[in-house]
């Protein structure tokens, strides 16, 4: 269905025609004065110049023809040419009842579906999962959702970064380790020889004293450089011990994004780009864009109106290797192959907008993709601590998701063990997703953009703006429709001015849900499942469901509140947030 100021739009609009005027005139926004009127239309104001006529009389005029719609309490108008419009009782309660059967739930489905690939997780192998990849996944997998809810085909590519100086890092500090191992020798042989067993743990280790290494050892350096750029042109040895690096750390990042409830269509890594460089150096020659310069091949992307310093994209270094750059260039190239998509979506950290201004750049030089398919950077600030830098350890290192989604598991079954409504056998995942909650709602509920602070105590508070606010919300609704046992809920009239707040934030829902998919923005998304949360609060307090002798309006009040645990779920779903029956 339609977002309700859409459908409002058209009936002011075909008012202003029968009119005589613009029809786009007629466009209709929520109220910003709830005391005086529920929806607005200010298009009077345009009016004046063209036909020589005060706005006020132009809205009088559309006024009229819209008092005659059954569907307004109040069609005004108020000096110097405002229209306000308030909907009927009736009126309302017919759209809830339609929100009500819809199945997509009031999200408004979109007219034209595309395409969309969604890059985002981004985790690197060989390193530790570490917070930074956090907001990554948290947002790209409710924007996925978002997209996917509305209509539109979507596929999430985790995009692993597996190929680059990280692997040769992690080789060099093996060989150091295992220098008698085979997949170190010149004459690896596949298929007689192994490579040596690694664990996760381990590779934990590995990678971050290798990489402290790279830093004040230049030998060890340049070897890590080298045995990248091996890997990368096929040595045998390294590709079977890479390999065994990619099945350890892949097998550790499904576990933490599976409790993370966060899932990928495509598991494909930068190493899937590899075979499409070939296409993309010719491309890049043959539009004679890419150039040497200092012993690298590179694109100039500067445009003369640019503020800053724009950097040529290098796309292919002096030591041959292929880097950053070069197989995110190649990954459009196969992903246009693979989807024809209408929009590339980029999850990724704020502070790799040059880069991707740099690849999108070079990509429409070389018309890598369609110039109607959009290619667009949705980048995220940084989750910081109470400090305001970004979160690390007690002991100032890195946070590794694993141990955040355990101290927020811990402080969930702290906070359930005191609670008769949950059973023992389901603390445990009861805890889980309490701890998800939590942490994706205090995350999504600041727009993707700006940094916040990582506050637990606060994310894990049964009031304000929290994902354990809403699951008591959704766990209360739940325990009101068990002691309704069978009794009927139906929809049967506005019975207080509380639940005509709560219905007209229902109505007002597909606005959010476009204006978040338009802005590709959760954050929107979530203050309305709180604002929705909220106007239920004061709803439930005034009136005693459960109690209400008079049928007819207990009835209403169940429908309504069977309503909004359905629309709120709707919106935590969107969100990749599960809830709990009872708690
Ligand atoms: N692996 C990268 C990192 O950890 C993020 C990848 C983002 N996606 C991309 N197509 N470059 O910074």
């Amino acid at each position: 269905m339609q977002s309700i100021t859409k459908k409002l739009t058209e009936i002011v609009s075909a008012a202003f025609e029968k009119c005589g005027y613009d029809p786009k005139m007629g466009v209709v926004t929520a109220s910003d004065r709830l005391d005086l009127c529920q929806f607005q239309c200010n298009g009077a104001f345009a009016g004046a110049k063209i036909y020589h006529k005060a706005p006020f009389m132009i809205a009088e005029d559309v006024a009229a023809v819209l008092r005659e719609e059954s569907i307004f309490s109040k069609a005004e108008v108020v000096k110097p040419g405002f229209l306000n419009l308030t909907l009927t009782d009736k009126c309302m309660l017919d759209i809830a009842a339609s929100i009500d059967s819809d199945p997509f739930c009031g999200v408004p489905q979109a007219e034209k579906p595309e395409t969309i690939v969604i890059d985002y997780g981004g985790p690197n192998v060989a390193k530790p999962l570490h917070i930074g990849h956090l907001r990554s996944a948290i947002i790209g997998e409710a924007l996925k959702r978002l997209a996917r809810a509305c209509g539109n085909k979507v596929c999430g590519d985790v995009h692993l970064g597996d190929w680059g100086l990280q692997i040769g890092l992690v080789i060099t500090e093996l060989a150091e380790r295992y220098p008698n191992e085979r997949c170190f020798a010149e004459d690896f042989d596949p298929d007689k020889d192994s490579v040596p067993v690694l664990d996760a743990e381990m590779l934990c280790e590995v990678y971050p004293t290798a990489s402290k290494k790279s830093k004040n050892d230049e030998v060890f350096k340049d070897k890590a450089h080298t045995a990248t750029f091996e890997l990368q042109s096929g040595r045998p040895g390294y590709i079977a011990l890479w390999k065994e690096i990619l099945r350890v750390s892949i097998a550790d990042l499904k576990d933490n994004y599976s409790k993370l409830g966060v899932d990928f269509d495509y598991w494909y890594g930068e190493s899937d780009a590899d075979k499409y460089i070939p296409e993309l150096m010719k491309i890049l020659e043959d539009k004679k864009l890419s150039y040497e310069s200092d012993g690298a091949l590179v694109v100039d992307v500067a445009k003369e109106d640019d503020k800053a310093p724009m950097p040529p994209v290098i796309v292919r270094k002096s030591d041959n290797s292929s880097i950053y750059a070069t197989t995110d260039l190649a990954t459009i190239i196969q992903r246009n192959k693979d989807f024809a998509p209408d929009k590339i979506w980029y999850v990724v950290d704020n502070r790799q907008e040059l880069h991707f201004t740099q690849v999108f750049r070079c990509a429409r030089r070389a018309e890598l993709v369609p110039e109607a398919t959009e290619l667009e950077f949705l980048g995220f600030g940084t989750m910081n601590g109470s400090d305001g830098k970004p979160y690390k350890t007690r002991d100032g290192g890195v946070m590794r998701l694993s141990d955040l989604i355990n101290t927020v598991t811990d402080a969930s079954l702290d906070r359930l063990k005191g609670s008769e409504l949950v059973s023992e056998e389901d603390r445990e995942d009861y805890a889980r997703k309490l701890g998800m909650a939590a942490i994706k709602f205090g995350d999504l509920i600041n727009h993707r953009s700006k940094d916040y602070i990582f506050d637990l105590d606060k994310f894990m508070s049964a009031e304000g703006k929290t994902g354990i606010y809403l699951l008591y919300t959704v766990s209360r609704i739940n325990s009101i429709m068990k002691k309704a046992g069978d009794a009927k809920a139906e929809l049967t009239g506005i019975y207080t001015d509380s639940e005509r707040e709560l219905i007209l934030k229902m109505l007002m829902t597909g606005d959010v849900f476009d204006r978040a998919m338009s802005e590709k923005a959760p954050n929107y998304i979530c203050e309305n499942a709180y604002q929705l949360a909220v106007s239920f609060s004061g709803f439930y307090h005034e009136n005693h469901i459960i109690n209400e002798p008079d049928e007819k309006k207990k009835s209403s009040w169940l429908a309504l509140a069977a309503l909004t645990r359905k629309m709120i779920i709707k919106h935590l779903d969107i969100l990749g947030i599960e809830t709990v029956e009872n708690m």
